[in-house]
């Protein structure tokens, strides 16, 4: 049995994955090792903590993560700082996680000789014009915008570093927006989702023609999954469901419809500085090269059902923190733009 060390376990995807791998994968002994910031939520875990081990730890500790690769047959690393809105405010446990704690992983994944996948973004190639109908590929030059995309081609940079240098047994993966189950409050999804539940209006970042690539968490942890089975070490392979069709506008819409609200039932408010327009992926290479396919391809609208019934059922979950999440939004100056209002 491979034991699997998956570090982030406890945020969005991390904890996603654990569920993912213990319904499909049952073969593989996991530990997550989490530093429990903001983001990482040990209820995530909660029903699964005695099929596990669960460390509270920081990625940037090198002897706790010299011990715990020592100990691992293999290293999916999730643990990020990985909200671009807070970057803005203050990089620096950006730099510090993202970076840094990746280079910790590096040293001792190098040191031990243990397979490593490293998770990472779309968001390391920049944007697109809102026309430009290219896509991200793994040939695509980097050029991120926000100190959190920075930091996480930084990161990529040092994987492929150590791998050329250091011929460490890694690949490499860049998958676009996810959403889904678990997912913090503070995202653009669950953030309209959980306005809606409260009677509040979903909030739209300046005109709202932002495109993302939208997929949903558990055809991104499959697509880990054939990486990790069937992926070439050396290779970089993006992920990506085709759904670069619809914008931030559009969602917002979609989610309205679904919860039975007046499609314009939202208010625009401060753009993001620096925000980034499109993104766009094309996952042929795994789709062509490892038969990777998602089941919600296409299928937007019953992914986010899901998702809405999900944070339904589950305000335990998300409500306490939502006032302090929206309250946070606030002090850092967001507002309603009356000179964009709907109609
Ligand atoms: P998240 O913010 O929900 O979770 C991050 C987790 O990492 C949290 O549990 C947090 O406690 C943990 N963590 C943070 N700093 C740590 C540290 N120093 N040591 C140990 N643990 C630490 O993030 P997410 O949305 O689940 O993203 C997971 C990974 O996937 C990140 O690497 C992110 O860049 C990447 N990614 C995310 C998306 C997306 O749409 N959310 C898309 C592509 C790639
Ligand atoms: O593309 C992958 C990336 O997707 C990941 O690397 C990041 O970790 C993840 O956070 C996400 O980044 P984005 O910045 O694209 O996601 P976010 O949910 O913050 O915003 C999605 C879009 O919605 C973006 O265009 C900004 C907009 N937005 C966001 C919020 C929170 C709104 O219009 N209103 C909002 O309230």
């Amino acid at each position: 049995m491979n034991k699997l060390l998956i570090t982030g376990g406890a945020g969005f995807i991390g904890a996603n994955f654990v569920h993912y791998t213990l319904n499909h994968y049952p073969n593989y002994q996991i530990t997550v090792v989490d530093k429990l910031t903001y983001a990482g939520n040990p209820d995530n875990l909660k029903t699964v903590l005695d099929k596990i081990e669960f460390v509270t730890g920081d990625i940037c500790d090198p002897e706790l993560i010299d011990k715990l690769i020592a100990d691992a047959d293999i290293v999916v690393h999730y643990a990020a700082e990985s909200h671009n809105d807070n970057s803005l405010k203050n990089p620096w446990p950006f730099i510090n996680t993202n970076i840094i704690g990746t280079y910790q992983i590096l040293e001792a994944v190098r040191k031990h000789g243990k397979r490593l996948h490293h998770i990472s973004t779309d968001e390391v190639f920049g944007d697109l014009e809102i026309d430009d109908p290219n896509r991200f590929t793994e040939e695509t030059p980097y050029n991120p915008s926000s100190p959190y995309s920075a930091s996480k081609a930084s990161a990529d940079h040092l994987v492929r570093a150590w791998m050329r240098s250091f011929g460490i047994q890694a690949t490499i993966s860049n998958c676009s927006n996810n959403y889904g189950p678990y997912q913090h409050i503070e995202k653009f999804i669950p953030r309209q989702i959980t306005n809606i539940l409260r009677d509040e209006q979903p909030r739209l970042y300046g005109e709202g023609k932002n495109v993302r690539d939208w997929i949903h968490v558990d055809d991104h942890n499959f697509a880990v999954h054939v990486i990790l089975e069937k992926g070439k070490i050396g290779e970089t392979y993006i992920i990506g469901a085709d759904n670069d069709h619809t914008n931030n506008k559009q969602v917002i819409e979609m989610i309205l419809e679904l919860m039975g609200k007046p499609k314009d039932w939202y208010v625009h408010v401060t753009d993001r500085a620096g925000h980034d327009m499109r993104y766009a992926m094309d996952s042929t290479k795994l789709r062509r090269e490892l038969g990777w396919q998602p089941e919600f391809t296409d299928n937007l609208e019953r992914g986010l059902r899901q998702t809405i019934d999900w944070y339904t059922q589950n305000e335990w979950w998300w409500k306490p923190e939502k006032e302090a999440v929206e309250a946070s939004y606030r002090a850092n100056g967001e507002q309603v733009v009356e000179k964009l209002a709907n109609k």
